[in-house]
């Protein structure tokens, strides 16, 4: 136990955990604004203004969450530097497994040979990534095991309705990967998570049928009940007013200001959100990661893909206090702060 240990905290560490690595896929086909013009009606210039959104990338066919989560898990472990044998526990959170089972995660793990690993598949739809991360921390904070992979991916084109303008021209596919290991310098680490859900929201953002409430059936897929249905305005405000409050909460309760904030890397649902959570923290827009532009909502998938093009770009660096936030279907609502550790 070290001296970070918080009695009564949820982000209390029995050893600190560090994210030691990210890795990230992407289909390489992409769907673009004018393409979607000629799907629906739609325009560039209304996708971009309302939504932030110029691009999204689609899986073929014949890719399923699983294909892209390999591929990001892989690269999280070369960056890493472990191997398949080290991990102990993966998680994946994904709102679009391959199958209702076996679950992605053991699909995962089969093909990338994590012969000593166990995990599952985890349900939190946007926050499927930061509530993916927390669990795995537990798994490495409580010293059960020294490697844990934490996985964000989706292939949404698979249950959107690209009829349905105010739906189709939000998603895209990706996958994202951090694996989680005990800190090396204890500075540098997951500080805190804040998660909460709220379930009266479940009927603002959900798919209808396909489960247990409502099996597939022809009429079930006569009224397109198999796609996600949203409604958009009551989300929205879900999401900006939420994205702050815990934001606010979990920068409180450690001691700290919006101006000891490095990064924000919140949720990319929509850059009205993102802008709309972040003026409220008081947050300037060079501490805001953006990158909806190219890739739209990737549900799972999106908080990863932010990160890695902050390291590319080399504004997130070694030392920096990010903070991560997320809000999803359910409602689900999530907030991390970490001292980034590499
Ligand atoms: N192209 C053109 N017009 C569109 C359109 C599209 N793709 N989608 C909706 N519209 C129209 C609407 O039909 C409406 O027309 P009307 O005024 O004639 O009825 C008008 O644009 C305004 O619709 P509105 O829903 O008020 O737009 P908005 O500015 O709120 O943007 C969303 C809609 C969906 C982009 C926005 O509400 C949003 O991002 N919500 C959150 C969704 C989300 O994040 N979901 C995932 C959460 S993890």
């Amino acid at each position: 136990m070290n001296d970070t240990t918080r009695a009564g905290d949820p982000g209390r560490v029995l050893r600190a955990v560090q994210i030691s690595s990210l890795g990230t896929y992407v289909p390489p086909r992409v769907l673009t604004n004018s393409q979607l013009e000629q799907m629906v009606d739609t325009s560039n210039e209304w996708i971009l203004k309302r939504t932030g959104i110029r691009e999204r990338h689609i899986a073929d066919d014949d890719v399923a969450t699983s294909d892209l989560a390999v591929e990001a898990a892989l690269q999280a472990m070369a960056g890493a530097g472990v191997t398949a044998a080290d991990i102990g526990f993966l998680v994946v959170g994904t709102t679009t497994p391959d199958t209702f089972f076996p679950s992605t995660a053991c699909l995962v793990q089969d093909r990338i040979g994590a012969t000593h690993a166990w995990g599952f598949d985890l349900g939190a739809a946007c926050s499927g990534f930061t509530y993916a991360v927390t669990t795995a921390m537990q798994m490495v904070a409580s010293g059960v095991h020294d490697h844990a992979l934490a996985i964000g991916a989706d292939v949404m084109s698979r249950i959107i309705d690209y009829q349905d303008r105010t739906t189709c021209v939000i998603f895209g596919d990706g996958a994202g990967a951090v694996v989680v290991s005990p800190a090396v310098d204890p500075e540098l680490r997951i500080l805190d998570f804040a998660h909460e859900v709220d379930g009266s929201g479940g009927p603002a953002l959900r798919m209808p049928a396909g489960g247990s409430r409502l099996p597939a059936s022809h009429e079930t897929v006569d009224q397109r009940l198999h796609y996600v249905h949203q409604d958009g305005a009551a989300v929205f405000k879900f999401a900006v007013r939420k994205t702050s409050e815990i934001c606010r909460r979990i920068l409180d309760r450690n001691g700290l200001r919006a101006a000891d904030v490095d990064l924000f890397v919140s949720h990319q649902a929509n850059r009205r959100i993102i802008m709309a959570a972040a003026g409220q923290l008081h947050l300037p827009e060079e501490k805001v990661v953006i990158n909806i532009d190219r890739f739209g909502n990737t549900t799972g998938a999106t908080i990863p893909l932010a990160l890695a093009d902050a390291l590319a770009d080399k504004r997130l660096k070694k030392g920096d206090l990010v903070l991560l936030a997320s809000v999803g279907a359910g409602f689900t609502v999530g907030a991390m702060l970490v001292r980034w550790a590499y």
